[in-house]
């Protein structure tokens, strides 16, 4: 069931979307070759726990950090660790926060220092597979146009989107129905309305779409072991379009 949110509710959720987009732009600004990985989590947790937030990813389903870091080949999900970051490593992180009843959820990749050009490319094109869907995010619009729109131009520029995850509804669960394919034919799926709101997040990778997870039961990693990046933004669909909650 897909839940409408009130102009009131889409508000109240404007604020843990823009704390995840003020801790994620905190947190870019530390990234830089020697820094590790669990550094920029504790950065993470004690930015959202001063602004009187609460992790929404530490204890969700076992997950033991505030903040996913994956690095090149690791497609979501990775770990916090004493994992050191290097000259040329692309870093994607993945970040939830709870505050007041709801939550805001958010993405990005960035790269650290100077990264190749193919590396440049593929950051590029998920960002702007991300915001191709989002402008499907309207509505009228069938669900899986934002899907369609994000697979027909990430495979034109020659990479290819992850089918194992997805995005999702948000509100008060951090997943909501509906689920958000970034693959798919046009003209499927519910027709959207005006108070959905839904995380968009396409992970794209510069190989196969195929993925593995590792040992350790959450990183993920692209099968073929190439990069992969990831973005996401909260969305709500309102009059004005789609609005997005986690911008800064
Ligand atoms: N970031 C994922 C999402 O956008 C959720 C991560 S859940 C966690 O839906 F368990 F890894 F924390
Ligand atoms: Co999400």
């Amino acid at each position: 069931m897909i839940i409408l949110k009130s102009r009131q509710e889409i508000e109240k959720m404007k604020i843990p979307n823009r704390l995840v987009a003020e801790v994620l732009g905190e947190v870019v600004k530390k990234i830089k070759a020697g820094i590790s990985t669990i550094e920029l989590d504790r950065l993470a947790e004690s930015l959202i726990v001063k602004k009187r937030g609460v992790p929404a990813f530490k204890g969700y389903r076992g997950y033991p950090n505030s903040l996913c870091i994956s690095i090149n080949e690791q497609v979501v999900h990775g770990i916090p660790s004493s994992r050191k970051l290097k000259e040329g490593d692309i870093v994607s992180l993945d970040l939830g926060i709870y505050y007041d009843g709801y939550y805001g959820d958010a993405a990005l990749t960035v790269g650290v220092g100077n990264i190749s050009q193919d590396a440049e490319r593929l950051l590029d094109s998920t960002r702007k597979a991300l915001y191709i869907g989002i402008e499907k995010a309207k509505a009228g619009n069938h669900l899986s146009d934002i899907s369609y729109a994000i697979q027909s131009y990430v495979e034109g520029e020659g990479f290819s989107v992850v089918r194992a995850f997805v995005g999702h509804g948000i509100g008060t669960s951090l997943h909501e129905d509906p689920q958000v394919p970034n693959f798919g034919e046009a003209g499927n799926g519910p027709v959207l309305k005006n108070g959905m709101v839904i995380a968009i997040e396409p992970m794209v990778n510069a190989g196969v779409s195929d993925v593995e997870v590792l040992e350790d039961d959450w990183t993920t990693v692209t099968a073929d072991r190439s990069l992969s990046a990831h973005f996401e933004h909260t969305v709500a669909i309102t009059d004005n379009g789609a609005e997005i909650l986690t911008k800064v």
